[in-house]
């Protein structure tokens, strides 16, 4: 096996262990057990719908400014429990969700079953080998996926591979927009190895092959505001020391302008 295979294995067997350790589907079942009515829209789903700054606001933002998706295939790239295919799915879009994380597929396919949605779309597979043919899908996105992937142009020859000429791919990731410190550990990675954290330039090269820019939006301050709400001491949350200590690090490279989310549409060359 070639050095570079491996390492790439390597990180990818930390992330999904990293991410699949918290036993969701447990959880799932539990709430279930105490009476959780199964309501997954954008409301009742907060516990269970995303994994990235700005919940289920933040998904329909991205989504607005993308093509209109009704009718349209539009896979989800790294879907975690798949908030955002379900909210595709209400636009009419056919959504499918693809994710390293077994353990994220199995909560992905019990929360659809769950309000009688098709639980075959979910599928473990990786973002730099994607298990579909060529022009598969209209359209693509991915949330919060890239800092765990450092071979950034894998990731846009596959997805420029899967889109259509003329297809969107809308990325909302947090990325570097300025200089300064980083400190780890942050809450996409239990140690640094996991961690690649890339500016929007970089993300644009990397991307120039297969893509078009067509926009991007930096959201610094929905980023601040939303960890300040998530942390609120009025507003207790079930949040762990380790993970309190991650928020924290991402909070202060949010304000000192380090880091920040950044939401950037790509349109597929022809
Ligand atoms: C922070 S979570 C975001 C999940 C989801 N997109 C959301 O916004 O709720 C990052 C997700 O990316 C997945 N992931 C990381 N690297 C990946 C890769 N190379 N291929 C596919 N999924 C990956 C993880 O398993 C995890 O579910």
């Amino acid at each position: 096996m070639a050095a570079e295979t491996s390492e790439l294995w390597e990180v990818e067997a930390r992330v999904a262990a990293y991410y699949g350790g918290v036993g969701l589907v447990e959880r799932i079942e539990e709430d279930l057990a105490r009476g959780f009515n199964g309501d997954l829209s954008p409301e009742g789903a907060r516990l269970y719908g995303s994994f990235h700054i700005g919940g289920a606001e933040a998904v329909e933002r991205l989504l607005d400014a993308m093509p209109p998706l009704a009718g349209q295939a539009v896979l989800d790239i790294g879907c975690g429990v798949g908030g955002a295919v379900r909210a595709l799915t209400r636009r009419g879009a056919l959504g499918w969700g693809l994710d390293l994380t077994p353990e994220f597929i199995a909560a992905a396919r019990k929360l659809s079953r769950m309000i009688g949605a098709d639980p075959a779309v979910f599928e473990v597979g990786s973002a730099l080998a994607l298990p579909y043919r060529d022009r598969a899908f209209d359209h693509a996105i991915m949330l919060h996926v890239g800092m765990n992937v450092a071979d950034k142009r894998g990731a846009m020859a596959e997805a420029g591979r899967v889109i259509r000429p003329g297809g969107a791919f809308a990325i909302y990731d947090i990325m570097r927009v300025g200089a300064g410190e980083v400190t780890e550990p942050l809450p996409w990675a239990g140690e640094a190895e996991s961690s690649f954290l890339d500016s929007p330039g970089a993300y644009a090269t990397a991307a120039a092959l297969w893509f078009t820019e067509a926009a991007r939006v930096t959201r610094s301050e929905e980023g601040i505001a939303f960890l300040e709400a998530l942390t609120d001491p009025a507003e207790p949350r079930p949040i762990s020391e380790a993970m309190r200590e991650k928020i924290a690090n991402l909070d202060a490279a949010f304000r000192s302008g380090a880091l920040a989310p950044v939401e950037m549409i790509l349109t597929r060359r022809s």
